[in-house]
């Protein structure tokens, strides 16, 4: 999903905990073991530590508007950058074009969802001369004093200040934004447009709309294109308006505009609509208040289905219009779901809170809850879209749901398994309900499994069916849909061969990323088989494991590394014969002599995706001691994993590297992980608009970010949680479905160095609930289902281990697997 990015080569010291310094002191005041069972919060407001605009310049493609945990509607800006993915870019340079109603968050693809934007004018000079279009209205914002735009954004809420003096705000519900237009004084006729077809792609064909010119409601619709994939979606609205403690009236103007050509007194768009045109609306001209300052209520209901449906969503869910309320509403949700993750704040810098709630918020913005706007099978299930991708996101955001929002994840799960019994297999990437393009695996697979590893036991009362999940992630592994590009996987071929060639041109799909889409299936089937085992199926889970196994089959042993000394071995593209193709293991690498990328658009696609052969070769995370024997054994693999990060092999932008910091804990030197683990986010990671180093990946980012920071890195559909210190004396978990609170304590904390590097951070031991516990490197589910207090005691020496027992190093495939 990533656009190609110049990657900063130096280390960059960028991350300071002004707080480390002073830390020791806070240290005498540490709460004793018996109050960290309190129910009372230490952060009774997560949403007022939360930075929106965090990663909405420089690519980060993150959306900074108003929306609800999971909304459908996410209100906000739209700017004519060229990075306007999720319709907003914190560069002032560029100009608002207007309000709209959907977004996706983190994005790459063809800009998603910049649906039914609304656009206030305070002085055309008469109706007929308000310029409508993109480029006639669009409009600075104002700049303060420090050269940021005068832009605020909290947990459902934005707003923005226009050079031309009208102030914006928005708020929403799930299927309704709400906004607030405030016109300067002495404005004799405020106005405002609608904007039906402007998607951020200008895709538009079919439009419809129609006004009612006594209270100026517009409904319409068009049909729009898809971001990442051929399929196009139909989208709705339904606008109505409301003074602001002022009775509006009936509009004294009112018309259809064509781009930049109101046409006053229409009502209907086939009034006027005699050819093409792309950009067309409903104009108003509205009375001032009588006194003080003119501010119009505009509430715009949106919905899949039609404008019918948009009117219902908007009257049930905003009947009053009222902006407060609604604006305190979604707040109260966001600090409800963020608050079940509590972090002590005592000798730990703001930026470190900020940077952690605001990873959280970032994981809650998508898949966003279509419940009721699916156009393409009616169900009683939940429905939800935005799953762009699940390659990004099945690895951290979902463990993280598991963790405080298990319930959440649950109706998506439900969902999901709707998808697959009505189109046959379960979703990998999708938005605005249509299929986009897959990356690689099957990788609902891992979600699925990750749901039922951890919730089985409560599948039945979170209304997932065991035997529908079972039947979903069968479906994915054995039956090869017609077009394996957009759902499901090449199955035929790879369950013939055991890996997929690099010279088989299969109908239905594009013949490239052979290499790493063997790793995901291989990954992907691991998931299936500890689903398989928990039911019981003892032919199935050995079957699975069994070819969880076949990445082994891509691993060519014979190949070397330029100015790697002593590194030999590496995932290459096979043929079908069982003879190896060779690819550059620098290729889509930084030191990449051909310059490829690993994109979906790239020319040069040599088997892998987002990744080069370099860091798929450490990708098999459910068998790393199997790749440790593969690449030499323990100290090989160790200077391995050395010469990946000295020499920008790691990459930090594309989430095949999100585990690698994690991995020296398989080596048993679990000190280095938390080292690597702690300078990644130094250096890659920080509060500022530019603080992500590529897209966010709907979240994929905000929860790996979030994980780093609590001192966990998980893996998905096992009991297993990598283990190193959080960056915080103290940090909870609530999870609703257990009705426990399990709190990670760091005893000797003593704050976070500034680089990541050095100071007391690495973990000695560990207990939960006073008694030693069997390894240092990682936690069983187990110790959260129940309710725990995990004691550390860390060290300045990073020579720690994970401990002596046999079960001290985290499980893999080969050496017993998991249970
Ligand atoms: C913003 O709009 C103004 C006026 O149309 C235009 O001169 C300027 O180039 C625009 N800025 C960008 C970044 O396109
Ligand atoms: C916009 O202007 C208003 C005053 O009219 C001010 O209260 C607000 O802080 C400004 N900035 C934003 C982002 O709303
Ligand atoms: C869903 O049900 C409604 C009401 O019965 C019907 O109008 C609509 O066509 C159905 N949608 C689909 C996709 O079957
Ligand atoms: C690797 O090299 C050895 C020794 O030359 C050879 O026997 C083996 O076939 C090679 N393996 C591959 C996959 O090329
Ligand atoms: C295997 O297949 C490749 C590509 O199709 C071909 O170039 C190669 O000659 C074949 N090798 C053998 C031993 O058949
Ligand atoms: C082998 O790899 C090279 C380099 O990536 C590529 O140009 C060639 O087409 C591949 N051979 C086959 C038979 O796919
Ligand atoms: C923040 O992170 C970004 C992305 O990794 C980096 O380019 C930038 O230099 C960092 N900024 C600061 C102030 O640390
Ligand atoms: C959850 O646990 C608390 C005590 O920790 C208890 O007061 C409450 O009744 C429990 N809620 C449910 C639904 O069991
Ligand atoms: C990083 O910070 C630690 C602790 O403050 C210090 O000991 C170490 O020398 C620093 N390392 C670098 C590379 O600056």
């Amino acid at each position: 999903m990533h656009q190609l990015f110049a990657l900063a080569l130096l280390l960059a010291i960028v991350y300071k905990d002004i707080a480390y310094a002073q830390s020791t002191i806070s240290q005498l005041s540490a709460p004793s073991a018996t109050s960290v069972t309190s129910t009372r919060p230490l952060i009774k407001d997560p949403a007022s530590f939360v930075l929106p605009f965090i990663g909405t310049t420089n690519g980060g493609h993150v959306f900074p508007g108003a929306t609800l945990p999971h909304g459908m509607v996410k209100a906000g800006m739209d700017t004519d950058s060229p990075g306007n993915h999720a319709g907003y870019d914190g560069d002032p340079s560029f100009n608002a074009t207007g309000f709209s109603q959907l977004h996706d968050s983190g994005t790459g693809g063809a800009v998603p969802l910049s649906n039914f934007k609304i656009w206030p004018f305070a002085q055309c000079s008469s109706f007929e001369k308000c310029a409508t279009s993109i480029n006639g209205r669009k409009t600075l914002r104002k700049v303060l004093a420090d050269g940021t735009p005068d832009d605020f954004a909290s947990p459902g809420y934005f707003s923005t200040n226009l050079t031309n003096s009208i102030r914006v705000e928005l708020t929403a519900t799930r299927r309704t934004a709400l906004h607030r237009y405030t016109f300067p004084a002495g404005t004799k006729n405020p106005r405002i447009a609608v904007d039906i077809t402007n998607d951020g792609q200008r895709s538009s064909t079919n439009p419809v709309m129609t006004l009612d010119p006594e209270t100026a409601q517009v409904e319409g619709g068009a049909s729009f294109a898809a971001s990442f994939g051929p399929g196009r979606y139909e989208a709705f609205t339904c606008v109505s308006f409301k003074g602001d403690g002022f009775e509006l009236g009936k509009p004294t103007e009112y018309g259809v505009w064509l781009a930049d050509f109101p046409v006053k007194g229409t009502t209907n768009l086939l009034q006027v609509y005699y050819g093409f045109v792309d950009q067309l609306g409903a104009l108003f001209t509205f009375n001032p208040a009588p006194r003080g300052k003119t501010t119009v209520l505009v509430r715009i209901g949106v919905s899949f289905i039609s404008s019918k449906q948009a009117c219902q969503n908007a009257e049930e869910e905003i009947p009053d219009f009222g902006f407060e309320r609604v604006r305190s509403a979604a707040r109260q949700q966001w600090n409800d779901v963020l608050g079940r993750v509590q972090v002590d704040p005592t000798g730990v810098s703001r930026e470190t809170i900020q940077l952690f709630y605001s990873s959280l918020y970032r994981t809650h913005i998508s898949p966003a809850d279509y419940t009721g706007e699916n156009p393409k099978w009616n169900s009683t299930e939940p429905y939800y879209d935005s799953f762009y991708c699940n390659w990004d996101t099945y690895r951290t955001l979902y463990p993280l749901l598991s963790l405080h929002d298990p319930i959440t994840f649950a109706k998506i799960v439900r969902g999901m398994v709707d998808i697959q019994k009505n189109e046959g297999w379960l979703p990998e990437c999708r938005g605005a309900t249509a299929m986009h393009f897959i990356q690689g695996g099957s990788n609902a697979d891992p979600i699925l499994g990750e749901f039922f590893v951890k919730f089985h036991e409560h599948a039945a009362e979170l209304g997932v069916s065991a035997n529908d999940l079972y039947n979903a992630l069968l479906a994915d592994a054995e039956i090869q849909p017609p077009n394996w590009n957009l759902q499901g996987r090449q199955a035929n071929i790879w369950k013939e061969l055991n890996y997929i060639p690099h010279d088989q041109f299969d109908a239905g799909g594009a013949n490239t990323k052979q290499a790493s889409r063997t790793l995901e299936h291989a990954f992907n089937d691991f998931t299936i088989s500890q689903v398989s085992k928990i039911l019981g199926k003892a032919d199935d889970a050995e079957k699975y494991s069994k070819r969880a196994g076949n990445f082994a089959n891509v691993w060519n042993p014979n190949i070397t590394v330029p100015g790697g000394p002593g590194i030999l071995g590496m995932v290459q593209p096979r043929f079908a014969n069982g003879t190896f193709n060779f690819t550059d293991p620098r290729h889509c690498s930084i030191h990449d002599p051909a310059q490829a990328t690993c994109f979906l658009n790239a020319a040069n696609r040599d088997g892998f995706y987002e990744g080069s052969p370099i860091v798929y070769s450490q990708y098999v995370p459910h068998d790393t001691a199997k790749l440790i024997e593969l690449q030499g054994g323990v100290d090989k693999f160790v200077s391995r994993l050395n010469f990946i990060f000295e020499q920008d092999y790691f990459e930090s932008t594309n989430e095949p590297s999100q585990q690698m910091p994690f991995m020296y804990h398989y080596a048993n030197r679990p000190g280095l992980s938390t080292q690597k683990a702690r300078q990644t986010i130094a250096q890659f990671f920080n509060t500022s608009t530019n603080g992500l180093p590529g897209n966010d990946d709907s979240g994929a980012m905000g929860s790996y970010v979030a994980f780093y920071l609590a001192g966990l890195y998980p893996l998905p559909a096992t009991r297993q949680f990598l283990l190193s210190s959080p960056y915080f004396r103290q940090i909870s978990f609530f999870n609703p479905v257990f009705n426990t609170t399990t709190t990670i304590r760091s005893g000797g904390f003593v704050g976070n160095p500034a680089n990541g590097t050095g100071g007391r951070v690495f973990v000695k031991s560990v207990t939960v609930n006073g008694k030693p516990y069997r390894s240092s490197c990682y936690l069983d589910w187990d110790v959260f289902t129940s309710g725990s207090v995990v004691e550390l005691t860390l060290t300045d020496n990073i020579g720690v281990t994970c401990g002596k027992g046999k079960d001290a190093l985290p499980p893999s495939l080969s050496t017993g697997g998991y249970d």
